[in-house]
């Protein structure tokens, strides 16, 4: 079809005052050395372009509806339903659901954007000659006035069912982000402060699930402990272990300065909650000289000679120490529970 066929409203912008639309109108960008522009079905068929803006804004809307229905799986679905998806297997309905909304927001945004430009945005070759690095300012008003003219030419003022689509999914697809913030809470209240110690319970071995006797507990050991009758089939086993772990160390009673600390040992044995104050990793390293112990994840470090008290790094607070003694039979036992809570619980410390 020749372009003098075309209405002139249905031209693009640069090309609809009278030029040469067999080559490259007045564009003043125009490579006169560029084969005659062809024009799109959607350039010369308004109908073509409707049905166009009408796929854009389908994609645009359909964005918003995975956005929503993101925000609806988030708030319906059980953190621990799992379904059966091919050729996966078990997965999380909760992360299944979340993953195919946003996947499906996210992609209706690139396919109407991708479409809308292939369709209706003004395709026409141009040739930009290349200029020195720093602009001239008759350039950066050349920019200025090209940016108008793309503007102009996309659109966007015009497609106004695309323009507030676009818009609408744009503003709504952050939402997914703003929903998860709910993670952050709700605060853990007191479930820290209470752990499975209690008096007369029976330290165990972690290891060997043997409960552990004095003799068992060496000079220069680190010793892993739990309380008696935690099995790992157990229900809320992960959680029950993670409150409760202890470090076990044997100190000459002289080397320890603190006074609280000595009273609530046995012999020199002491027994601290294995989780760090800062963020909750698990504390592994122990310096046997020193009697120092080290958290991997950001080093922080504490010594068990004086009330575990913070030497050096982040944690904000000494572990909390389990007062131990032994029962009738030789085996050491705990006086109670820890009298603060464990782990990184810097808003319930008074
Ligand atoms: S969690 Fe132990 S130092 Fe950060």
């Amino acid at each position: 079809m020749s372009s003098q066929d075309i209405p002139e409203e249905n031209l693009p912008v640069a090309q609809a005052d009278g030029a040469d639309l067999e080559k490259h109108g007045d564009n003043p960008f125009a490579d006169p050395g560029l084969p005659p522009h062809e024009h799109r079905i959607q350039d010369i068929d308004e109908r073509a372009a409707k049905r166009s803006e009408r796929t854009v804004a389908f994609l645009f809307t359909l964005s918003m509806l995975a956005t929503i229905g993101f925000i609806a799986s988030y708030v319906a679905f059980p953190v621990d339903k799992s379904i059966y998806v091919w050729p996966i297997g078990h997965i999380s309905a909760l992360n299944f659901a979340l993953g195919m909304t946003l996947g499906v927001a996210l992609f209706c945004i690139g396919a109407g954007a991708v479409h809308w430009a292939r369709t209706l945005m003004s395709d026409e070759e141009i040739a930009d000659e290349r200029h020195a690095i720093e602009a001239p300012p008759e350039v950066k008003a050349k920019v200025l006035a090209d940016f108008k003219q793309g503007a102009k030419e996309s659109a966007i003022g015009r497609r106004k069912l695309i323009r507030n689509t676009m818009f609408g999914a744009l503003t709504l697809v952050p939402l997914s982000g703003v929903v998860l913030l709910r993670d952050l809470g709700p605060l853990p209240e007191d479930k820290l402060r209470h752990t499975l110690w209690a008096k007369g319970k029976l330290l165990v071995n972690q290891n060997t699930n043997e409960p552990l006797r004095p003799s068992d507990v060496a000079v220069g050991s680190l010793t892993f402990a739990k309380p008696e009758g935690l099995e790992e089939h157990d229900h809320d086993f992960q959680t029950q272990i993670a409150k409760a772990a202890l470090m076990i160390v044997r100190i000459e009673p002289d080397d320890i300065k603190d006074k609280q600390e000595l009273e609530w040992s046995h012999e020199g044995i002491v027994a601290y909650s294995k989780i760090c104050t800062h963020v909750g990793c698990p504390i592994s390293l122990y310096e046997q000289q020193t009697h120092h112990v080290l958290c991997p994840c950001h080093q922080s470090t504490f010594d068990l000679t004086d009330g575990a008290r913070v030497i050096f790094g982040p944690a904000g607070h000494a572990l909390p120490q389990l007062r131990i003694g032994v029962n009738e039979e030789g085996y050491l036992q705990a006086l109670g529970d820890f009298e603060e809570p464990v782990g990184p619980a810097f808003w319930e410390r008074g």
